[in-house]
C-alpha cells in the first residue's frame, strides 16, 4: 500500500498549500512596466480631489472604508482583503499602479473600465487614494 500512502501525503501537500495560499496572503498583483511607469497627467490641486472623493464615495468606499483602510461595509463579505491605502506596501507603488488596478481589477475587485470611462475621473481618484495617507 506504499501508492495510497504516497497519495495520501500528496493530498495533503496539495491541502496544505491551498489553505495557505488562501489563508495568507494573495498572490502578488503584477503590474505590466508599461503601466507602472504611466504618468499621471492630472495636478493633484483642490478641484481633483473634489471630484476624486466624490467618485471615491460613490465606488470605492463600501470595499475601500471612507479612510482606505479596508474597512468599508462590504469588507466582512469580501474573500480577500482590499489592502491599506495608507501602508508602505500601498504607498510605494506608482500612480501608474494604481491606476491600473483600479481599471482592470481582480477577483473581488471590480473593473472600472465600464463604470468610470473617462480616465482623467480615474486619475482624480488615484490623486484622492493617494491623499490617504497624508
Ligand atoms: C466590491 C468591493 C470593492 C470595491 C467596490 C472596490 N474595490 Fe478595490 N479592491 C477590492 C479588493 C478585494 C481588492 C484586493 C484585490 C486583490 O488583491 O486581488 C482591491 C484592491 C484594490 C487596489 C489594489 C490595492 C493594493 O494593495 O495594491 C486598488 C488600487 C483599488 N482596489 C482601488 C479601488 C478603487 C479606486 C475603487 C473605486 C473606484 C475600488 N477599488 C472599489 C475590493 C473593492
Amino acid at each position: 500500500m506504499k501508492n495510497s500512502f504516497g497519495f495520501s501525503l500528496l493530498f495533503l501537500l496539495g491541502a496544505c498549500l491551498l489553505l495557505a495560499f488562501s489563508v495568507l496572503d494573495q498572490e502578488p498583483w503584477v503590474v505590466p512596466e508599461k503601466y507602472q511607469n504611466l504618468d499621471n497627467p492630472i495636478t493633484a490641486d483642490d478641484e481633483s480631489m473634489d471630484i476624486g472623493k466624490s467618485l471615491y464615495n460613490k465606488h470605492c468606499k463600501s470595499c475601500h472604508g471612507k479612510e482606505g483602510l479596508g474597512d468599508g461595509s462590504k469588507a466582512e463579505q469580501l474573500d480577500t482583503p482590499s489592502g491599506d491605502f495608507t501602508d508602505d506596501y500601498f504607498t510605494l507603488q506608482t500612480d501608474g499602479s494604481i491606476y491600473y488596478k483600479t481599471v482592470k481589477g481582480r477577483d473581488d475587485m471590480p473593473s472600472f473600465e465600464k463604470k468610470i470611462p473617462d480616465s482623467e475621473d480615474i486619475w482624480h481618484v488615484v490623486n484622492y487614494i493617494r491623499s490617504l495617507a497624508e
